[in-house]
């Protein structure tokens, strides 16, 4: 289903105004953005004065989401579906005409043992999260081509250090840091850019789903900031890295952890008095 912009406004917004200069507007495709860092990331692009083809499966949540929104589409469709994915970009361009940046975000969380990880769950992270961001990626080539637009996957610190329970998850977002070498690699002479961010823990419905308190306090202690990030930290990485002042940026992972990944041992021993 697409929530429709009428003509008027698509027209609207192909200038915006935005540091005191009128540009002409560019299109974001975020997906996950019914809530969470998907719906941060693309209130940041409206601000910057981008319009947003916003992608969910979730129809109520992306209804909510979009209600009130100005310069967005609302597409409710599955990023790990191939068809739908094709019709996510034909959706957008019907909309907007172009396509500038896509974030890959939707994103599913499981956290099980390996011996409980039965290939249902397995294939369910992995065709969300490895699947979708694959799909969508092939899916508009043809659209970053025109524009030389880039892509921006959303890993996590599970994809970079291991950790119990995160088998299926864990490996999912590991494939998805290499994944986007592998499109930095073979885009970049279309002038398309590709690059990655890794969130540390923000307090999300995905996150609160999985995180029981224990693990809450663990990762307090485990980060040097000593907190959970916020939406809109992750969502300013993300825009930066889609921005005109990252255009020599591809191939690339930006962990925003609060310091997590940097960290190896003691920490929470030198912190006690
Ligand atoms: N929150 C965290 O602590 C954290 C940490 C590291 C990485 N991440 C990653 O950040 C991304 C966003 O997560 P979030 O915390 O904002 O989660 P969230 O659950 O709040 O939002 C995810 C959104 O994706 C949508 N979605 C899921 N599968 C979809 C599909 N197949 N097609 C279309 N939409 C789909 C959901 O409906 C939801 O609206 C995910 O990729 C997640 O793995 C989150």
């Amino acid at each position: 289903m697409v929530i429709a912009v009428p003509l008027i406004l698509r027209m609207c917004f192909v200038l915006t105004h935005h540091k005191g200069k009128w540009i002409m507007g560019k299109t974001a495709l975020v997906t996950g953005a019914a809530r969470g860092i998907g719906l941060a990331t693309t209130k940041t692009f409206l601000q910057q004065g981008w319009r947003v083809a916003m992608v969910d499966w979730d129809g109520a949540e992306l209804a909510a989401a979009t209600d009130g929104l100005q310069g967005v589409v609302g597409i409710e469709r599955d990023v790990s579906n191939p068809t739908d994915a094709t019709a996510i970009l034909q959706d957008t361009i019907d909309a907007f005409g172009q396509v500038d940046a896509l974030v890959n975000n939707a994103g599913v969380a499981d956290f099980g043992p390996i011996e409980q990880t039965d290939f249902e769950r397995w294939r369910r992270v992995m065709s969300v999260n490895l699947d979708g961001v694959f799909l969508m990626a092939q899916a508009a080539i043809p659209a970053l081509k025109e524009t030389k637009g880039c892509i921006v996957n959303i890993a996590s610190i599970s994809g970079l250090r291991a950790s119990t329970l995160r088998v299926a998850y864990g490996t999912s977002k590991a494939a998805v840091i290499h994944l986007t070498e592998q499109q930095a690699a073979e885009l970049g002479e279309y002038g398309i850019r590709a690059n990655a961010v890794a969130p540390g823990p923000v307090r999300t419905k995905l996150a609160m789903a999985v995180h029981t308190q224990d693990i809450i306090d663990a990762y307090h202690d485990a980060i040097p900031l000593n907190r959970y990030g916020s939406e809109q930290e992750i969502a300013n990485v993300i825009c930066f890295l889609c921005s005109d002042d990252a255009s020599y940026v591809t191939g690339q992972l930006i962990s925003v952890d609060g310091g997590f990944e940097s960290t190896g041992i003691g920490l929470p021993s030198l912190r006690k008095p």
